[in-house]
C-alpha cells in the first residue's frame, strides 16, 4: 500500500500522534531521498526495535550542504523512493518543502559542541549544525519514537545521539552498522552520482578498510599501522583524501600506539564526489551485506 504522504510538520504530528493514541510505537527514519537498501535495513531496524509504524523522512536539507554545487546535484527520485517506501510497508512519509522547514524568518539553529568539530565538521563548515537543526525539527514534528540512523555517517550518529541526550528528546536514537554492496562499496545516495570508472576507484577505501579489518583480526593493535592499511590504498585511488584516522569511537579523539577498540574513518574525493566510510574494530561484528 502506499504511505500516506505527509507535507508538513503539523500534518505529520497530527499523524504520529493519532497512531501512538492508537498504541503504536512509531519509528522514524530521516533520510534524504534516492533511497536504497541501506536506507531500507532502517525501516527494518525499526521494526526490529519496537516500531509497530514507521515514517521515513524525505528532505534535502539545504542547511546541511556547504556547497551549493552539491546541494543541487543531490539525486531527487521522490517517485522511486515512494514505491520503495511502499514495497517495506512504511507507513508514513513525511517530505516537506524547504519552506515549511524553514519559513520567512527562520533563524534558530541547534549546535552540538566538540563531538561537530572533528572529522567531518573539520572539512565541512556548518554541515552538522544544519543536520542537528533539522534533525531536532523531524523529531519534534514526528514526536515521541525509535529513530534510527546508518552508521556510515557514525559521527552523525554520534552527535544525535548526544543531542537527543543533552536536550532531552523523547527519542531513541538507534545507529544501524553500515550496509554494504558485494564488492564492499558502502551503500550511500552519492554512489548514483559516480561515474563507472570512479566507482571503481571507489573501492580502495572498502579494500583498504578490509586490510585494516584483517590485519586487527591478526591481532594487529597498533593505530598508527592500522591507519596505514586504508591511507595508502586511497591515497593512490583518489583526487584527494580528507583525512585518514583510527579514532576512539566514543569521543572521536584520534588514538596512538595501541588500541584495544576503535574506528577507522576515511573522506576523499573522486572528481565532484566526496565519498566516507569506516570499520569499527572492537567494537561490534562484521557490517551487514544488502
Ligand atoms: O543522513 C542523512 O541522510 C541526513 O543527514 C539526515 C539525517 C536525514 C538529516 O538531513
Amino acid at each position: 500500500m502506499t504511505p500516506t504522504v505527509l507535507e508538513t510538520p503539523p500534518a505529520f504530528r497530527e499523524a504520529t500522534d493519532a497512531l501512538r493514541a492508537e498504541g503504536h510505537v512509531v519509528g522514524l527514519v530521516p533520510t534524504m531521498g534516492a533511497l536504497h537498501p541501506g536506507h531500507l535495513a532502517l525501516v527494518a531496524e525499526a521494526r526490529r526495535r519496537g516500531a509497530t509504524k514507521v515514517a521515513v523522512t524525505i528532505f534535502v536539507n539545504p542547511l546541511q550542504f556547504d556547497r551549493a554545487d552539491d546541494l543541487e546535484r543531490y539525486p531527487r527520485t521522490f517517485e522511486a523512493d515512494l514505491a520503495a517506501c511502499a514495497e517495506v510497508g512504511v507507513d508514513l512519509v513525511f517530505a516537506p518543502a524547504p519552506g515549511s522547514m524553514y519559513p520567512e524568518g527562520f533563524q534558530t539553529h541547534v549546535e552540538v559542541g566538540e563531538l561537530s568539530r572533528a572529522l567531518e565538521g573539520a572539512h565541512r563548515p556548518g554541515h552538522f549544525q544544519g543536520v542537528t537543526t533539522v534533525v531536532t525539527k523531524l523529531l519534534l514534528a514526528c514526536g515521541p519514537c525509535v529513530a534510527v540512523f546508518g552508521r556510515k555517517d557514525y559521527q552523525q550518529w554520534r552527535i544525535l545521539e548526544r543531542m537527543a541526550r543533552d536536550l532531552g528528546i523523547p527519542a531513541t536514537i538507534v545507529g544501524h552498522p553500515i550496509v554494504r554492496e558485494r564488492d564492499g562499496l558502502a551503500m550511500s545516495s552519492r554512489n548514483r552520482l559516480l561515474p563507472p570508472a570512479d566507482r571503481e576507484r571507489a573501492l580502495a577505501i572498502a579494500a583498504g578498510l578490509r586490510a585494516a579489518g584483517e590485519a586487527w583480526e591478526r591481532g594487529e593493535r597498533d593505530a598508527a599501522t592500522l591507519r596505514q592499511h586504508v591511507l595508502t590504498p586511497v591515497e593512490v585511488a583518489f583526487d584527494r583524501v580528507d583525512y585518514v584516522f583510527l579514532v576512539d569511537p566514543e569521543t572521536l579523539r584520534e588514538s596512538e600506539g595501541p588500541v584495544d577498540r576503535g574506528l577507522l574513518v576515511v573522506a576523499g574525493h573522486l572528481g565532484p564526489v566526496r565519498l566516507i566510510d569506516n570499520l569499527e574494530l572492537g567494537v561490534d561484528p562484521l557490517p551487514v551485506t544488502g
